[in-house]
């Protein structure tokens, strides 16, 4: 479809240009601003896509299943994955959550589409939150990698020699939307290392790497195995993102080990939750 420009009372103000489907529930979008001008923001730090919710076509959702209503621009929020250093595209991962309110509409727009792209970035989970020089182990689910990627890549653009050790955790190895990215870096890169696990191996048996939840092969000492270094408080501190169960049971196992959920020592743990759990009932 044709690229077109806002007009008076246009409640969009930006264009897919690219759209790299990974499989049929995860893609990543990279989005150009009409104004051509990029925000200032710090990698870690998310913004906001919305979309109308009554344009969508091929729906896949059922109409009961489609909430709020589908007269207004639905927003959620998205991590930058691009770095700051980058001009132009602003990048984004996303999962299309099914019956969920904005990811179906998204995943309903093509390449040269339009959408709404929020004007600032905000969020405190970025590496200012870990002393300079720290080791950062980086631990993540599903599109909760999205904030390391804009980290990485920042980083080791700037030479940087801080320690990274990645885990991330997905169900199927063809949900894992960096993974070349991420072996080159650590092939690249002597300080960054890169683990990928998956919890679903009977519907993924050609894959030959860790399986299992991230707790398991922080129990199993895979990550110690791995690069040589303990997983222990004196040794890094820890980054969590995604799902929130992931982010209790690590923190729960981490909290034993000796790292802590607050203060200024060594052996910090910051997690950034991409939604709520459901409350128990
Ligand atoms: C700070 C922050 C940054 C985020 N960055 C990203 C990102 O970079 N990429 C991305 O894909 N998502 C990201 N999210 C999640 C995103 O904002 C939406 O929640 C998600 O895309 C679902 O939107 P939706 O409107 O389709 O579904 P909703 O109608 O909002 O959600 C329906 C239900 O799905 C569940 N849910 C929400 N998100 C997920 C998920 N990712 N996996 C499994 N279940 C989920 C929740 O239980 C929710 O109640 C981020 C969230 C936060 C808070
Ligand atoms: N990924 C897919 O192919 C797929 C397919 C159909 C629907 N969906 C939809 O997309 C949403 C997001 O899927 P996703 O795969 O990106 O994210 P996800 O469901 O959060 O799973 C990502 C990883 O986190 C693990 N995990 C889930 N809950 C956990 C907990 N409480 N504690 C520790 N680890 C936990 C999963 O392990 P487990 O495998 O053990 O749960 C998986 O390895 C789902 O909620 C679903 O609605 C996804």
């Amino acid at each position: 479809m044709a690229d077109q420009k806002s007009s008076p009372g246009d409640p969009y103000n930006a264009v897919i240009e690219v759209r790299h489907q990974l499989n049929p529930l995860l893609a990543i979008f990279k989005v150009r601003p009409d104004s051509g001008e990029m925000m200032n923001f710090i990698p870690g730090q998310y913004t906001v896509l919305g979309l109308i919710g009554g344009e969508s076509r091929s729906f896949n959702a059922q109409p009961e299943e489609i909430s709020p209503p589908v007269d207004r621009v639905i927003q959620s929020t998205y991590t930058l994955c691009n770095t700051p250093e980058e001009k132009g595209l602003y990048e984004f991962y996303v999962m299309q959550i099914v019956g969920g309110a904005l990811t179906p509409r998204l995943f309903d727009r093509q390449q040269g589409e339009r959408l709404y792209l929020g004007n600032e970035a905000r969020g405190d989970f970025t590496l200012d939150l870990v002393p300079s020089q720290r080791p950062v182990l980086m631990i993540a689910t599903g599109t909760g990698l999205s904030p390391f990627i804009s980290m990485l890549r920042s980083e080791l653009g700037r030479g940087s020699k801080r320690r990274f050790v990645v885990v991330e955790g997905v169900r199927y190895s063809w949900n894992l939307g960096y993974r070349d990215e991420l072996t080159r870096m650590a092939a690249q890169h002597e300080n960054v290392s890169y683990i990928p696990t998956i919890t679903r191996v009977e519907l993924d048996p050609d894959w030959s790497g860790p399986v299992g939840r991230i707790r398991l092969l922080l129990d199993d000492d895979v990550v110690e195995n791995a690069t040589g270094i303990p997983v222990a408080p004196d040794q890094f501190d820890v980054l969590l993102c995604g799902n929130p169960g992931m982010i209790d049971e690590v923190t729960s196992f981490l909290v034993a080990r000796g790292f802590s959920t607050e203060g200024r020592e060594p052996g910090r743990i910051h997690a950034e939750r991409y939604w709520e759990k459901a409350p128990a009932t």
